[in-house]
């Protein structure tokens, strides 16, 4: 029988990784502790912003980011999702148009598009990269393809010169997905500044977050990038020409920014655009004590052939959002479900499998997304795992891991 308990941890739980005892190591509850720097950046909104919304402090928030990205254009919005959204209205998608999502993703990256009535067509992801397969792009283009969402999961970068030049050839919107990958490069050019639109998470899963919610949409076109705006609020503008009473006609605009488009609100408020600007500063810091974190478990694994990493696109400068590995026991019968039962259970570890391919999910079976040719995806995907991570893991929680899993593979080898 199911305990009042255990039913409050599982509604308060939907992401499957927290609020769980009787580990040595687990997801902790939050990503990273705010520095007091980033607290006094939302205090000072609270006692002297004059505004809540739509102030100086998103005008800030805009345009640190476009300088750090690179961007032509950046819009502070209430969360990926959004951005995403608001890629696919500005690249015109509707019924009738196919969108290619890989099939290897968190939901986020296909639920706008189907939303905006277009189909879905999934993607298998490469061998190599794990991230979404430009060979098999090409094979899935048909005379309906309007856009191809590039995700750079688990903060690796797809193979955005690969996706351009297909895109350039087919005359397709790029949506890249830069919610796990921020400070991602090719070549020293930032991810999302590639494709048409980039589309960034501050979620409390990321490395940086806007106090739990928070987005950003870049744009490469100055035209769209005017509409923006008045699509992410209501259509809300300013009255155009001299006015002699400037309640007359009215206060002011509401106007479409695009034919037939109604607009949203995906506004971001003034203290998580006071709280983003300062953690910008941090960013690069933060990943590259992730990228440490990492190589000293690739390290420690190197001896170890079962186990193996995604491999980083060529000139990719790469940051560690999640950490998912391969298992290979068949040598001696045994899969990841089997790797598992001992690192959770006799290690204390409490790895998680990460991004079921979406069209496993009841979702996207019900929209009638069900079926993938995916047959990398369907075949690795049953073997892969990840560590508990976060920005702060230490040198001893490496330690206590790595041996662990050495211990567990040990221990399926010897039966
Ligand atoms: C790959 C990917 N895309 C999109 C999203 C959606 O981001 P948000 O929660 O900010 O809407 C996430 C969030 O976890 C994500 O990981």
């Amino acid at each position: 029988m199911t305990t009042a308990m255990e039913t409050t941890e599982k509604l308060s739980d939907p992401s499957g990784r927290g609020f769980v005892d009787g580990y040595r190591i687990t997801f902790p509850q939050r990503q990273h502790a705010y520095t007091e720097a980033e607290i006094a950046a939302v205090v000072d909104v609270m006692r002297n912003a004059e505004g809540q919304t739509q102030g100086p402090y998103l005008e800030k928030f805009e345009a640190d980011f476009a300088e750090f990205t690179g961007a032509n254009f950046a819009f502070g919005v209430s969360n990926c999702t959004n951005a995403l959204k608001l890629a696919g209205i500005f690249s015109g998608v509707g019924p009738g148009d196919e969108v290619i999502v890989p099939g290897y993703t968190y939901c986020a990256s296909a639920i706008p598009f189907g939303d905006l009535g277009a189909d879905l067509v999934w993607a298998d992801i490469h061998p190599e990269t794990w991230t979404i397969d430009p060979d098999d792009i090409e094979r899935k283009i048909t005379p309906r393809t309007k856009a191809i969402v590039a995700v750079h999961l688990l903060g690796l970068p797809a193979d955005m010169r690969r996706i351009m030049d297909i895109a350039d050839r087919h005359g397709l919107k790029v949506i890249e997905d830069c919610a796990q990958a921020l400070d991602c490069t090719i070549d020293g050019q930032h991810v999302g500044t590639f494709g048409d639109f980039g589309c960034f998470s501050f979620h409390a899963a990321k490395t940086m977050t806007t106090l739990g919610e928070g987005g950003m949409l870049t744009v490469k076109d100055a035209d769209i990038a005017a509409r923006v705006p008045g699509i992410r609020h209501n259509g809300l503008a300013a009255i155009p020409g001299p006015r002699e009473r400037y309640w007359v006609p009215a206060m002011s605009n509401v106007d479409s920014f695009l034919d037939e488009q109604w607009p949203q609100n995906f506004c971001l408020g003034e203290a998580q655009c006071a709280l983003g600007s300062e953690e910008l500063k941090s960013i690069v810091p933060n990943n590259e004590l992730l990228i440490e974190q990492d190589l000293k478990i690739r390290a420690a694994l190197a001896d170890t052939p079962e186990i193996t990493f995604p491999q980083v696109v060529e000139g990719g400068r790469y940051v560690v959002h999640q950490y998912v590995m391969h298992f290979d026991g068949s040598a001696f019968g045994k899969d990841r479900n089997d790797l598992l039962d001992l690192l959770t259970a006799k290690y204390g570890i409490r790895s998680i499998v990460q991004y079921y391919p979406l069209y496993r999910f009841p979702l996207f079976q019900k929209m009638g997304y069900g079926e993938a040719d995916t047959p990398f995806l369907e075949k690795w995907w049953d073997d892969s795992f990840s560590f508990p991570w976060w920005c702060g893991i230490t040198d001893e929680e490496i330690e206590i891991m790595t041996s662990s899993l050495k211990a567990a593979i040990a221990d399926l080898k010897a039966g």
